[in-house]
């Protein structure tokens, strides 16, 4: 591992998103540095500069032009969150067509630490492929954050979503 860890944050667009600079903040305070790559309708959810300015990198959401430098130090460990329904199931599906699903894709075959915090409504997760994708993702070792779903057209429950949980979850990988 580097001297200083790196995390990098996936921040799909979920509700809460925009908060997603609590889980920057405490990993900071733990001694990560951070890199944040969103997915491209993530991106909106997103204060672009105030994040950046917050880690000192540029939010990654496209892929580099070939022989463009990497913007980013390589992964220690991955935190998604929130998580989309829609790109948990393409990423257990093994789909790789936005950046953040090509780098989750890789980190199983390159055995890097990942974490889910999915952010989803009750009717969503009752769609049978989340719970296969879930089972799917645990199977694949990746650790998935407690939040339970929130009732559809009810407001969310961003007061219940632990961003914490991301690297309360990491910490048994890193002792
Ligand atoms: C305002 C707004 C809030 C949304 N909140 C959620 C959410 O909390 N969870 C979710 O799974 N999808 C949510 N969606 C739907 C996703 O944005 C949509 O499925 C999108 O395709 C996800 O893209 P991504 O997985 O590439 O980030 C929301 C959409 C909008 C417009």
């Amino acid at each position: 591992m580097t001297a200083q860890p790196f995390l990098y944050v996936v921040v799909c667009a979920a509700g809460i998103a925009g908060d997603a600079h609590k889980l920057i903040t405490a990993a900071q305070e733990q001694g990560w540095g951070v890199g944040v790559v969103a997915t491209p309708q993530g991106l909106g959810f997103l204060d672009t500069e105030a994040v950046e300015a917050q880690t000192g990198y540029p939010i990654r959401s496209a892929w580099r032009r070939p022989g463009d430098a990497r913007p980013l130090p390589s992964a220690d460990a991955i935190a998604v969150a929130p998580a989309t329904f829609n790109t948990i199931n393409k990423w257990a599906a093994g789909i790789a067509d936005t950046l953040a699903l090509g780098i989750l894709c890789e980190a199983y075959g390159m055995d890097i630490p990942t974490v889910v915090l999915p952010y989803v409504n009750a009717a969503m997760a009752a769609h049978p492929a989340y719970g296969r994708s879930l089972e799917q993702l645990r199977g694949m070792g990746v650790m998935i954050g407690s939040y339970e779903p929130h009732r559809p057209k009810a407001g969310g429950g961003a007061d219940r979503f632990r961003w914490e949980e991301a690297l309360e979850l990491l910490e048994g990988k890193f002792d």
